[in-house]
């Protein structure tokens, strides 16, 4: 029997997603075989296609980091999955497809009263915003918070999260877009028509808590002075190569020499794939908050699964609001 994965066949813009298909094989041992339900469409996909991280891999590969299926057959000594089940996983690549190959012990377990079109960009996007604010900055609610990049599908998870944590937020977000940020309680800050330094320092004399910084570059010295003494910078951007990865940390160990300056913190959902617990135990916390309808996902588009390259052109198109997720044909119908 045969299979089909989208495969990204060399670096570049989305035509290069190409459709192939290979040989259903038996799973090895410790190994699930996962028949894919649905799969977020995040810029990380994106940023790999054009080598713009210093994890792309070489090409060809086969793109998709967030996925919600059902086990469809374990390899030998595999002991927790079982067959039918739901799970999801952050495998960072291979998603884009009618099936994946992935060791258990990657496997997460979701409720299967759960939208596997709402689950999935908790895998990553919810993932990365509760582990900024939770894990490296601690928020408590009343702390006045900034989230640079509000309207994306990680700003629209730190949104409905800050919201539950009863934080002050303040996002930045074309107008165009500004509803989903009021939607969620946010201010919104329209970074084109304003500066949103000098609103910032109108508006938060006292300067901010935290701000969560999606977009990089500038933004981390523009922003940074706007904390309040021990405020903390949580940078989660993609910084594009490893040059720039190292030249971050060391701002980062600079910056937290300083006694009662505020402090710049890195985030990286790719040490889920050697850091297990904690990750395990969000995600956990997670797919609980969104069975008990305590967050929701913003979900802008729906793809048929092997559709990657029509969702990663509009993704790259940045006229999103929220998440793209790609879903298997049986759940489209
Ligand atoms: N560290 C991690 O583990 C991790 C995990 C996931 C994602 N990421 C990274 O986080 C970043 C954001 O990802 P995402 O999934 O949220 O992307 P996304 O869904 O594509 O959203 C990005 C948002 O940024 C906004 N934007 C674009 N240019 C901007 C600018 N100059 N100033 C302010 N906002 C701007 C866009 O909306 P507007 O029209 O409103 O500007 C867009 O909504 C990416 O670099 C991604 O690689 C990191």
């Amino acid at each position: 029997m045969k299979y089909k994965h989208i495969v990204v066949v060399k670096r570049g813009p989305p035509e290069n997603l190409r459709i192939e298909e290979c040989d259903l094989r038996e799973p090895a041992a410790r190994e699930a075989r996962i028949k894919v339900l649905a799969c977020g469409v995040c810029q990380p996909d994106i940023q790999n296609r054009y080598g713009l991280s210093p994890f792309s891999p070489k090409v060809p590969y086969e793109p998709g980091c967030a996925i919600v299926g059902v086990v469809d057959e374990i390899g030998a000594g595999v002991r927790r999955a079982v067959r039918g089940a739901r799970v999801a996983a952050y495998p960072a690549f291979g998603g884009y497809a009618e099936y994946i190959y992935l060791p258990e012990s990657r496997l997460v377990p979701v409720p299967s009263s759960l939208d596997p079109v709402e689950a999935a960009p908790v895998v990553l996007n919810y993932l990365t915003a509760y582990q900024c604010l939770h894990r490296r900055a601690r928020v408590k609610a009343g702390d006045k918070v900034l989230i640079i990049g509000a309207s994306g599908g990680c700003g629209t998870a730190f949104l409905d999260l800050g919201r539950l944590a009863e934080l002050k937020m303040y996002g930045l977000a074309s107008g165009s877009k500004s509803s989903v940020l009021t939607q969620f309680g946010a201010i919104p800050i329209d970074y084109r028509k304003e500066d949103f330094v000098d609103v910032m320092r109108r508006v938060e004399p006292d300067g901010l808590d935290f701000i969560f910084d999606g977009m990089g570059g500038d933004y981390i010295n523009r922003a940074f002075p706007l904390l309040r003494r021990g405020g903390v910078l949580v940078e989660y951007a993609n910084p594009g190569s490893l040059r720039a990865t190292l030249r971050l940390l060391a701002r980062s160990l600079v910056r937290n020499l300083v006694p009662d300056g505020g402090k710049l913190k890195g985030y990286g959902a790719g040490f889920s794939l050697i850091y297990r617990k904690p990750f395990l135990d969000d995600w956990a916390i997670l797919f609980r908050l969104l069975a008990e309808a305590k967050i929701r996902p913003v979900i802008s588009g729906r793809f048929p699964l092997l559709e990657g390259g029509r969702a990663n052109a509009l993704l790259e198109s940045g006229q999103v609001v929220g998440n793209l997720v790609l879903v298997a044909p049986s759940l489209l119908s």
